[in-house]
């Protein structure tokens, strides 16, 4: 069983990147098992002097990407640029031992948001991720108002993510075989 952790990184209770999330999930393949990371909103602001000690939402936070096989991204893009909670997320995964050569999919629920998602590459690459082309994926759910049930039961959608998921998963099991 592949185990995956799925980030937001929208903290709007309506949020599309949310839901795109929320209906890889429903629409999870067998042999997948998907966790929503629930603790954005809550991590407090990264502070290097506090790397000695995290505090233990930290702590949890790098236990739970150890215990993934490989993480779900979906972040919308703010002032061009990635949202301060994600970046916040993100630099306190820089120290961290759990985080490097970990398989990530970028979900993007906005083709518009082509700079954000530039920024992520950037960001993640030189955090040492390993990044899955072949289940990176973008979803116009920016106009559509879709939430998850309805996304997880649009035929069309609902077919690329399945597709991603089965990619990702393909990905890092090559890269596990001996
Ligand atoms: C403060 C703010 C800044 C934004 N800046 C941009 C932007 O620079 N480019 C863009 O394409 N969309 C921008 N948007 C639109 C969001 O990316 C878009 O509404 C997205 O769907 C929000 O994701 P969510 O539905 O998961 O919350 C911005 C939205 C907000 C609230």
């Amino acid at each position: 069983m592949l185990h995956l952790l799925a980030v937001s990184g929208s903290l709007r209770a309506g949020s599309s990147n949310a839901a795109l999330l929320d209906a890889a999930c429903r629409l999870a393949p067998a042999g997948i098992g998907i966790e929503i990371y629930p603790d954005l909103g809550r991590l407090p602001h990264f502070n290097p002097d506090l790397e000695p000690e995290p505090p233990p939402i930290v702590a949890e936070l790098r236990a739970r990407i150890g215990r993934a096989d490989g993480l779900l991204v979906s972040c919308p893009e703010y002032a061009r640029g990635i949202p301060g909670s994600f970046k916040n997320m993100l630099d306190w995964l820089v120290g961290s031992t759990t985080f490097p050569d970990k398989p990530v999919a970028l979900f993007n629920a906005s083709p518009r948001a082509s700079e954000a998602q530039a920024a992520l590459r950037l960001v993640l690459e030189t955090m040492s991720a390993r990044l899955v082309d072949a289940a990176s994926i973008s979803v116009d759910l920016l106009s559509r108002k879709m939430d998850a049930a309805a996304i997880a039961t649009d035929a069309a959608t609902a077919a690329i993510i399945v597709h991603a998921l089965q990619r990702f998963a393909d990905a890092i099991r090559c890269h596990d075989m001996p």
